[in-house]
């Protein structure tokens, strides 16, 4: 019971701590990785087994695996897709979102690894996508990116306009993130005070090396998951839990 006591009472000394730097920050940028949505009911990545119909994530996710096979590619992204159509942003977007509001402009940025449209939907406006979007394509040969929102695009879709092969507009593994995306994130993440790390195991590059960079530049960094990751080391502060009931009480702190 004491030791129940204890961790109570250490969990909001920790709150208290994050709500204080946020208070006093003039410029946050934030990082959120998959498990910002998990309460939506978006799976995370790395969860459980990390596999789909037996493969790993990262062997469907690649500019190799569709070449070599299109259609179990898309079979991967429709499902996603079709996942979206069911799922609504979590307190955890929305507290995101309410938070940026108490930041004028470009102090307060939004640097998501997820594909779901969740944050924009929540109502977040500066949102810097490092992994692309589900709802969008590209094709293949005329390089045309369109947004498609969530509608059914067939099992091997094609280009309206030129009939080429169409793909996500996701970002894979071996691939570039989109250039001026990935700028705008690493000069808001050198200037931000506090830099909130929210969802993400932290184990994919060059997206986790901002939190190094952010620590580099003299932010503090406060972490938001329910384990611990590679991020933690970073951390001045870690709230364990899930982010949808720690983000609203983050700001119910900051007051
Ligand atoms: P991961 O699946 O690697 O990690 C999800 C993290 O969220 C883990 O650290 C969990 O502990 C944490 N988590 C789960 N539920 C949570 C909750 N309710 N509240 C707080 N934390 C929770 O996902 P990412 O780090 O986003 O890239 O993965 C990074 C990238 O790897 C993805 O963007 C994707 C993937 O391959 C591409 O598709 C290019």
């Amino acid at each position: 019971m004491t030791a129940m006591i204890n961790d109570t009472g250490e969990a909001n000394n920790r709150i208290a701590t994050a709500a204080t730097l946020l208070r006093h920050a003039r410029r946050v940028a934030v990082l959120t990785g998959a498990g910002v949505s998990a309460e939506s009911g978006v799976p995370t990545f790395r969860g459980s087994d990390g596999l789909w119909e037996g493969h790993r994530i990262d062997e469907v996710a690649t500019p190799m695996a569709f070449r070599d096979d299109p259609r179990l590619v898309w079979r991967f992204y429709n499902l996603r897709r079709a996942n979206l159509r069911t799922v609504q942003p979590n307190p955890g977007h929305f507290a995101l979102a309410e938070l940026e509001q108490r930041f004028a402009g470009e102090h307060f940025t939004l640097v998501t690894q997820n594909v779901d449209s969740l944050h924009r939907r929540a109502g977040s406006q500066r949102v810097l996508e490092l992994h692309g979007n589900l709802s969008r394509t590209r094709c293949m040969q005329c390089h045309a990116i369109e947004d498609r929102g969530l509608d059914e695009l067939g099992e091997l879709p094609h280009c309206p306009h030129c009939n080429g092969l169409l793909r996500p507009d996701i970002v894979w593994f071996h691939e570039a993130l989109p250039a001026a995306t990935w700028e705008e994130a690493a000069l808001m993440t050198s200037l931000c005070d506090v830099f909130l790390v929210v969802g993400t195991s932290a184990v994919v590059y060059p997206a986790a090396g901002l939190i190094v960079a952010a620590k580099r530049s003299g932010a503090k960094v406060i972490e938001i998951n329910l384990a611990e990751t590679d991020a933690s080391y970073h951390a001045d502060v870690r709230l364990t839990g899930p982010s949808g009931a720690l983000l609203p009480g983050l700001l119910k702190a900051i007051g």
